[in-house]
């Protein structure tokens, strides 16, 4: 719980993602001694078979995890006179979801969203005329404290709402604690496992890539966050929080592979898991690259069911995330063969 908040908590937008791989990795030091850092800053952390007879040691398959590390920031395009500064996007922002809300730069240096507004005509919110307010007199006493190109983060406090957890970056904060919890409660493997803690998820997958081609995987599992049906005026899906995990079966970029999902539903009522397929209509994961890199791997995904998703207080159920980490435990200790 303590872990599940610090994740989401801490600063870690694309590209920017060390402060979170250091938390995991002092976190999963213990139940894995080989782990290592890729180029691009993926953190691989890699389990050998272990708890099962020599004879059942060698057979087992390649099987990669991925959970991506990375947030939805701000990055700063201009600094006007007055000290506001501009800003894009670093991943899938919806203006208007980010309103007046809080940010905070690596450096520490906090602002607030403002928007131009005219009591006559009100306009509708575009980034383009947005700024962050950092309480500065000035250009030059702004460029003190930020430069162009610094991203920002939303600044947000975890908290519980009753038997719910409300925080920014759920995506994908909750996917690399359930791969941690995972680690934490696997007893025996045939199987090697990597789990693998990607970079740059939301920028276009670009982690994963280069994740997947050093492991090559038969299968894979990635473990994100998706949308649900369940708010007042919601798209129509078929995915509630507090109902379990969520089985993908498609997204705008990708298709669970048959078998995989089979097999994930068959050990989800096996051991009493609740579950429930995923169609998500726009956006996709880390798994839509993992299952086309080399000669492909068989993948599929296990989606937490959070509510407004990319925003700096999304919302998902603890008894999701306990059938997450229960259904990747099975995976790991049966494999997917
Ligand atoms: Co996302
Ligand atoms: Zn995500």
């Amino acid at each position: 719980m303590e872990l599940v908040k610090r994740l989401c908590d801490t600063y870690g937008p694309s590209g920017r993602e060390d402060n979170i791989r250091k938390i995991i990795e002092s976190n999963i030091q213990k139940y894995c001694k080989k782990i290592e850092v890729d180029r691009l800053g993926n953190l691989i952390a890699h389990v050998r078979p272990k708890g099962v007879g020599k004879a059942k040691r060698g057979n087992g398959d390649k099987i990669m995890f991925c959970a991506h590390m990375d947030e939805i920031g701000l990055i700063i395009t201009h600094i006007d006179k007055n000290g506001f500064l501009r800003f894009t996007n670093v991943g899938g922002i919806f203006p208007e979801r980010i309103l007046f809300e809080r940010v905070i730069f690596e450096n520490g240096t906090i602002g607030v969203i403002g928007v131009e507004t005219k009591r006559e005509t009100p306009k509708p919110a575009y980034l383009d005329n947005m700024f962050i307010d950092i309480g500065a007199k000035n250009k030059e006493e702004a460029q003190t404290m930020v430069r162009i190109g610094d991203i920002a983060a939303f600044y947000q406090q975890s908290v519980n709402i009753n038997k719910r957890l409300s925080a920014k970056a759920l995506d994908d904060r909750i996917g690399c604690y359930c791969l941690i919890e995972t680690m934490k409660r696997i007893k025996s493997n045939k199987d090697d496992l990597y789990f693998v803690f990607s970079v740059q998820e939301e920028v276009g997958l670009r982690g994963a890539r280069t994740g997947a081609y050093a492991i090559a995987p038969k299968y894979a599992i990635a473990v994100d966050v998706t949308i649900t049906g369940d708010i007042p005026e919601s798209p129509k899906m078929d995915v509630s929080i507090g109902k379990g995990v969520a089985i993908k079966v498609k997204d705008s970029a990708f298709i669970g592979h048959p078998l995989i999902n089979d097999k994930l539903v068959s050990y989800a009522r096996k051991m009493k898991i609740p579950y429930q397929l995923e169609i998500l209509e726009r956006g996709t994961t880390d798994a839509a690259i993992i299952q086309v890199v080399k000669e492909g791997a068989l993948s599929g995904v296990l989606s937490i069911p959070t509510r407004y998703v990319h925003s700096t207080n999304e919302v998902c159920d603890f008894a999701d995330v306990e059938a997450t980490i229960k259904l990747l435990t099975c995976i790991c200790e049966k494999g997917l063969e």
